[in-house]
């Protein structure tokens, strides 16, 4: 291991490494992605980032075979891995058939963390990517993130959470909630508080080395000061769930004015 450093989610759940590896990459497949995950778990990645819409569960998980054939690691149990909801599968009736899906594309029995991928539901089977205006649905929170804690309850997954959540739509989903979300996954531009756990997205051996050696070095108190001059901003800000026939109608209603 590289030493990564852990935090704890909830009771029962591996601890998750504060460094994980992305596997998001636009046009979505890549050839790279299953030989660099082997590199990575070689190098002491633990923690890997899914989704179902970035259609890398599959290679992710013929490359979590190839490491446990290769004896890279002994048992599954010893990663940490999460994947996503897509939006088209938001609805309380879809979200274990869609878990299910995804453990046959990962080959796993169970997810380490399971999230709503975003705030928003789309019309079923509308592709994410080429969705028309009519397509964005306003998601059901109550019974959306229901079948999420019946999901983990039998098992599916040992935690779960919510990504791109304002404060807003947190509260209101935690005003109904039986488990509360172990996670928002927000995409920032820096991680500036120690012990925020980060995704870092590289296939290249070098790079992902580097995003390793983050531990063995710190920034000065003039570099911190420097960069917390930059503006913060949302690295995907999700414009296209904003529409004017839609329940969004601006990225400021999307985001409760949380841009
Ligand atoms: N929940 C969400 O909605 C959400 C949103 C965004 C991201 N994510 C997750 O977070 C992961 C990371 O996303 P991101 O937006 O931060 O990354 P990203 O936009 O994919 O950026 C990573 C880019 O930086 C390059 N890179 C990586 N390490 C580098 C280094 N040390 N030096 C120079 N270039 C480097 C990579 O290129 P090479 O591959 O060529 O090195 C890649 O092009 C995603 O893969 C996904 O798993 C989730």
């Amino acid at each position: 291991m590289a030493g990564i450093p852990d935090v704890s989610l909830s009771a029962g759940c591996r601890t998750m490494p504060l460094i994980g590896m992305g596997t998001a990459v636009y046009p979505f497949g890549c050839e790279t992605m299953r030989s660099a995950i082997i590199y990575a778990i070689e190098i002491g990645y633990r923690h890997f980032d899914t989704a179902a819409i970035y259609q890398s569960e599959q290679p992710l998980g013929d490359a979590i075979a190839e490491a446990l054939l290769l004896g890279l690691i002994n048992s599954r149990d010893e990663l940490f891995i999460t994947s996503k909801l897509s939006c088209n599968d938001g609805y309380s009736d879809r979200v274990r058939p869609a878990l299910e899906k995804t453990l046959k594309n990962l080959g796993l029995e169970y997810l380490d963390l399971y999230l709503i991928h975003f705030p928003v539901s789309l019309k079923p089977g509308v592709n994410v990517m080429q969705l028309d205006k009519e397509d964005i649905v306003l998601m059901d929170f109550k019974s959306t993130w229901a079948a999420m804690e019946e999901c983990q309850r039998v098992g599916l997954t040992r935690s779960i959470g919510v990504s791109n959540f304002s404060c807003k739509k947190l509260t209101q989903l935690l005003s109904t909630a039986e488990i509360p979300p172990a996670v928002n996954q927000v995409s920032l531009r820096w991680v500036h508080e120690q012990g925020v756990s980060m995704l870092v997205k590289s296939f290249n051996k070098q790079r992902l080395t580097e995003n390793l050696q983050i531990l063995d070095w710190s920034l000065s108190k003039e570099e911190l000061h420097m960069i917390d001059q930059i503006p913060q901003r949302k690295g995907f800000p999700c414009v296209l769930f904003v529409s004017d026939v839609g329940p969004y109608k601006t990225l400021e209603e999307l985001w409760d004015g949380e841009i």
